[in-house]
């Protein structure tokens, strides 16, 4: 039996009041769409089309490849959006899943679920049902006193009678593909809404003796809709307790599950240990016997084993094994951190390789530069790259010593074993074993003290 999948995101998503598209705003760092069509893929579809309306590019571009897509160019409803996949699905022979794109939760266990249940007792459709604690806004499962499937009635369109039912429409359906064309066909608007509902094709189906049924889930949470940022934040606190879960299923430590806060793809190697307060994006990995301590952002960055993170910013960046940076330290984009180099308090780092064993203990500005190994950086080091119109590098080669507060202006070539006096302005190349210096010299002025000012003074008598 062919399996498709139909996804609805064309609707406008009015309640986010976002510039965003509704089914584009992000739970833990993946768009909600984007859920629902990779649980979709896990049941194997034959197909997946995905119905776009406004905002359609930026949906086409965020699924790519994941599914193919219709437009729906005016958002009349459910029944009227899977209307618009009808050129790509109406000749075809199988079983289709409606869905819709703002529910992220879904699992691909539950599609599967659902596709099982409808073979085995051989509906026509059969809707997924659950019964949450307050049932209001969805639309609402009508049964006869067999416990038949009547119909669905909208929020909107409900008698007292009706709308005091819990057992809900979580928008996910399996219909027999050609008799839901069929079917769609056949739906009209006269409701509260004006709208062609999907949720019509039951009746439509029941009417005409085909079998209908129901399949209840039993955990609520996985069909939450998302219609506004309430429900967004409600979204992302259930995502995030899945995402946390399986981290700590796989042997990583987190102190505080509920203040820590992991990306959808994020990868952490076991006996890592997560304190509170922890924010981890993007496309990150992160090693073995790991420390991340509270108010460290990681995004988009590369850490190997045993390295220790202790209340820093990581953007783009890399740290090879038994590696340190912190507290309040940030690594900028294209920061390469190598084995065992070491990365002390308030220091930023910006496109530059800190070479194995290298020293960057203090206060230290770091920008278009590469560091040999075994090099110690003394306290309030800049590197200072920018003439105000280009970007400039400076290469300082193993085992040297860059005195505290000196200033390296690029371009720069400093070989190895070269050593920079502290506080020097460093202005051209130096050479190896050699000693580069450049200040002031300091003068002493003997009894001076009685000339100054001050020597008048009450206050220094
Ligand atoms: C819908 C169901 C309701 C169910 C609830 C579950 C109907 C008539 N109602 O209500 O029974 O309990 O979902 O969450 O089906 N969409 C389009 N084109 C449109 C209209 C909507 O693509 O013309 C898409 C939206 O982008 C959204 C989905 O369909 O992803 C559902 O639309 P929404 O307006 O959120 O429906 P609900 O009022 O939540
Ligand atoms: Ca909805």
């Amino acid at each position: 039996m062919k399996k498709f999948v139909v996804v609805l995101a064309a609707g406008n998503g009015k309640r986010m009041k976002s510039h965003l598209y509704k089914v584009l705003h992000e739970v833990c760092g993946k768009a909600m769409v984007a859920y629902v069509v990779d649980a979709a893929n896990g049941t194997q579809p034959t197909k997946i089309v995905t119905v776009v309306g406004a905002g359609a590019e930026q949906v086409e571009q965020t699924l790519a490849e994941k599914s193919d897509f219709v437009v729906q160019h005016q958002q009349q409803g459910t029944g009227d959006a899977v209307l618009a996949a009808k050129p790509l699905l109406a000749k075809e022979v199988g079983v289709t899943l409606v869905t819709t794109g703002d529910t992220p939760l879904f699992t691909s266990a539950t599609f599967n679920a659902l596709f099982s249940h409808h073979l085995t007792a051989g509906n026509a459709a059969t809707v997924l049902t659950a019964k949450p604690a307050n049932p209001f806004g969805y639309g609402r499962i009508i049964r006869d006193e067999q416990g038949h499937v009547l119909r669905i009635v909208e929020q909107k369109d409900g008698t007292p009678a009706e709308l005091a039912v819990n057992e809900i429409n979580t928008g996910v359906f399996c219909f027999d593909n050609q008799k839901l064309f069929a079917a769609l066909a056949q739906v009209t608007n006269h409701n509260a809404q004006g709208e062609y509902y999907l949720t019509d094709v039951l009746e439509i189906l029941r009417q005409q003796g085909e079998p209908v049924g129901a399949y209840a889930m039993s955990d609520f949470s996985e069909s939450l809709g998302v219609n506004d940022r309430v429900a967004l934040a409600a979204a992302t606190k259930l995502m995030q307790r899945r995402i946390n879960e399986a981290h700590m299923r796989d042997g990583v430590t987190l102190i505080d599950p509920e203040r820590t806060y992991i990306d959808c793809d994020v990868k952490i190697g076991n006996d890592t240990v997560i304190e509170p307060g922890v924010v981890i994006k993007g496309d990150t990995t992160i090693g073995q016997g790991c420390q991340i301590t509270t108010g460290s952002r990681i995004v988009a960055s590369h850490l190997g084993n045993h390295v220790t993170v202790t209340a820093s910013t990581l953007e783009h960046a890399k740290m090879a094994d038994q590696t340190d940076i912190g507290p309040n330290s940030h690594l900028r984009p294209g920061a390469v951190i190598c084995y065992g180099a070491h990365v002390g308090n308030f220091v930023e780092v910006k496109n530059a390789e800190i070479g194995e064993n290298t020293k960057l203990g203090h206060l230290t500005y770091v920008g278009d530069a590469t560091l040999g190994k075994d090099i110690n950086v003394g306290c309030g080091t800049i590197f200072s790259n920018f003439d105000g119109v280009k970007k400039f590098h400076t290469t300082v080669g193993d085992h040297s010593f860059v005195g505290a507060g000196a200033t390296l202006i690029a371009p720069l070539q400093i070989a190895d074993h070269a050593f920079i006096a502290a506080d020097s302005t460093i202005t051209k190349d130096v050479s190896r074993y050699d000693m580069a210096i450049a200040r002031g010299r300091q003068v002493n002025k003997p009894d001076y003290w009685h000339r100054l000012p001050l020597a008048d003074s009450e206050e220094w008598k």
